[in-house]
């Protein structure tokens, strides 16, 4: 079976379980995947148990293998994740940065005959910080320290990339660079799953929306079909529309909010 497929998959930290035998998937090669839900629906768990990151059990299957079985150091020649915080080693350089991201090993799909400082500059490059490369992370803004986790992820060319809110820092043109360049990824043939807020963002750009809400799946379908005014309100407590403007585009209009005075 091709793709990302995850059944009865219960995750959290020490002994209070976050996620419980969840089932989601397959999640095919050439799709982008967006996570949405409300803080703490558990995102970033759920990224970070299909990383290896946190205590997880049931099954994490990526075109058949089981991951969950794989050594960590295996496990990280198929998947990449960039986490929810920007890289913090700011004595670094840029270029020092994504080089150290190499260090954890190829991937299947990484392996060219370009040196390591060659690749680092090409996915630098792709994120529009090639200039900046040998300045030390110090110096950059919080938007472009997101670019460069981003970069830090893409550059080992993983099959399955996993990104936890890189667009939450960046400005409006930004926002849309990212996105597509994580679609063109997805179409080269990789599995990609991204989690964001600007549920706007992923309507536009993903190919399937993945609703989370207290651990659980509440949708996972195409962003028309998984994203409802029932559902927006049901989890987020708000009172919304969704109408699509002159272009088709789907739009979340929040009218007003449940609980708040
Ligand atoms: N390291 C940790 N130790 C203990 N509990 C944690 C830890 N990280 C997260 N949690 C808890 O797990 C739950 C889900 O958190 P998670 O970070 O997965 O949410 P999220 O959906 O990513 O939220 P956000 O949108 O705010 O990033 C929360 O109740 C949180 O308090
Ligand atoms: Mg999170």
């Amino acid at each position: 079976m091709q793709g990302l497929t995850i059944e009865g998959v219960t995750a959290g930290y020490g002994a209070t379980d976050i996620i419980e035998r969840l089932d989601l998937g397959p999640l095919p090669h050439g799709e982008l995947t967006a996570f949405v839900g409300p803080n703490a629906a558990g995102k970033s768990t759920l990224l970070r148990a299909i990383a290896g990151l946190v205590r997880t059990s049931g099954s994490i299957r990526l075109d058949g293998d089981e991951l969950t079985r794989l050594s960590a150091g295996k496990r990280a020649r198929r998947v990449a994740f960039m986490p929810q915080t920007p890289p913090d080693r700011l004595h670094l350089s840029v270029l020092e940065s994504v080089i150290g991201a190499l260090m954890v090993g190829p991937t299947d799909g990484g392996s060219d005959d370009r040196s390591p400082a060659e690749s680092a500059m090409a996915a630098l490059a792709r994120i529009g910080l090639a200039e900046r490369a040998m300045e030390p992370l110090a110096n950059l803004s919080g938007g472009q320290r997101q670019l460069v986790g981003l970069a830090q992820a893409l550059v080992r060319k993983p099959s399955l990339l996993l990104l936890d809110e890189p667009t939450s820092a960046l400005d409006l043109r930004l926002q849309v660079v990212v996105m597509q360049l994580l679609r063109s990824y997805a179409r080269e043939g990789n599995i990609v799953g991204v989690v964001i807020h600007d549920l706007g963002l992923a309507a536009r750009w993903a190919d399937r929306v993945v609703l989370l809400d207290e651990g659980s799946v509440v949708a996972s379908a195409p962003p028309h079909e998984a994203l409802t005014a029932d559902r927006l309100n049901q989890v987020y407590g708000v009172a919304c529309r969704l109408e699509r403007c002159t272009r088709g585009t789907l739009q979340v209009l929040v009218d007003d909010v449940q609980g708040a005075s």
